[in-house]
């Protein structure tokens, strides 16, 4: 039977660098709030948001003025400059170059967006055909921040299916464009950020290294711990200028909720993904979570006692990318060495839904 094996990985983020003194000129907000409770310190964001910030910083009523942009767009123009479908072209043209895998041999993409270019089609046809592709099978998981190793698991099956030998998963986000930057929306706005990550996975004869198993759930119950409305069939009509007005096109959080779950389902999900393959943490050479948080990745790791040096982070740099969070930081401790030829490797994610999920393999 084939196993799936990770060939090359790839990554982009805006060039704009949004520290915590600029959100504090937006809105009521500190570093030492925004560092203790969640370890990020700058974050990347589209040219749009970066513009707007900096004039949101300036603005004497910055209500006014963020009303003003959600009304009219940043000086009455509302096309972005940069979409997620770019950053996610950008990422996976990085992975395939790594991975010597042309777009033209790809049997699959896989996208998890949780914030597509169009409402339909999905990003992941957005993406095919910006690589100029006009029949590869383009599959888009909307399952937030989960969304990448979802998708792992669902290209892993089409491998070891052999109906595939070689699929493209890819996570892109541009969140950016979702929140308020005022007192309204500091919540959330100071935690997510736009990035895209991607890996280009080919089938491998068994017992090498490659993908090991994956561990996928959700739990449709809790739908207000974390959720947007945007264009749903919530509301009827499904956009209407009242939705607007009374804010249900923005997202919502309810963060105490979230940070319980997300401790309790990593730590659940892990300890199942060690117990299906006889392991202890001991046998794992690097956990990779999803990087929402620093004090949930603390809170987990404290709990299944992971040390810190099993562990590779980059919240700090980055915040919360939603679906693109795992694959850059896969991206990133490979290229930084800290993941090697032979190493075990676990991924886990939690996000919206609640979807949650872990991945083993060998690297
Ligand atoms: N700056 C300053 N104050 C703020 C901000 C902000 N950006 N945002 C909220 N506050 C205020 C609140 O209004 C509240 O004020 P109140 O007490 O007057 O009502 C107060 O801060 C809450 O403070 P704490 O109780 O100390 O906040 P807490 O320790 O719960 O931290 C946080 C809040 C960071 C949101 C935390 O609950 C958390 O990390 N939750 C998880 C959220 C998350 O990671 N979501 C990501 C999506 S899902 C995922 O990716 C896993």
């Amino acid at each position: 039977m084939k196993r799936a094996r990770i060939v090359g990985t790839g990554m982009a983020v805006p060039e704009c660098v949004v520290d915590n003194h600029l959100l504090s000129r937006c809105m009521n907000t500190s570093d030492e709030w925004i560092v203790q409770r969640t370890g990020i310190r700058e974050r990347r964001v589209s040219p749009d948001t970066y513009r707007m910030l900096l004039r949101l910083a300036e603005a004497p009523d910055k209500v006014a003025f963020m009303d003003e942009v959600f009304a009219q767009g940043l000086d009455g123009k509302i096309d972005s400059t940069l979409t997620v479908s770019d950053l996610a072209f950008e990422a996976s043209t990085m992975a395939l170059k790594n991975a010597g895998v042309e777009p033209r041999q790809l049997d699959c993409i896989i996208d998890s967006s949780t914030v597509p270019d169009f409402a339909y089609p999905h990003t992941g046809c957005v993406l095919q055909g910006k690589f100029g592709l006009t029949s590869t099978p383009a599959i888009c998981l909307q399952q937030g921040c989960a969304g990448f190793i979802f998708g792992l698991a669902v290209a892993d099956q089409f491998i070891r299916g052999g109906i595939y030998e070689r699929v493209l998963v890819v996570g892109a986000e541009l969140l950016s464009s979702i929140f308020d930057y005022t007192d309204r929306g500091r919540d959330m706005a100071v935690l997510f950020a736009d990035g895209a990550g991607a890996v280009v996975l080919q089938a491998v004869d068994s017992g090498e290294s490659g993908l090991i198993s994956h561990h996928l759930h959700t739990d449709g119950t809790i739908l207000d711990g974390l959720s947007g409305e945007v264009w749903g069939t919530s509301t009827y009509p499904a956009i209407s200028k009242k939705k607007i007005e009374e804010g249900r096109g923005r997202p919502r959080m309810n963060g105490r909720a979230v940070f319980v779950q997300a401790v309790r389902r990593f730590r659940e999900v892990i300890g199942k993904c060690l117990g299906a393959n006889r392991l202890t943490v001991a046998d794992v050479d690097c956990f990779i979570f999803h990087q929402a948080n620093i004090r949930i990745i603390e809170a987990v790791t404290d709990a299944l006692k992971i040390p810190p040096e099993k562990t590779f982070n980059n919240v700090e740099r980055y915040g919360n990318t939603a679906a693109a969070s795992v694959p850059m930081a896969l991206h990133e401790a490979v290229l930084a060495g800290r993941i090697k030829d032979g190493d075990l490797v676990l991924l886990a994610a939690f996000g919206t839904g609640f979807s949650w999920g872990a991945s083993l393999l060998r690297w």
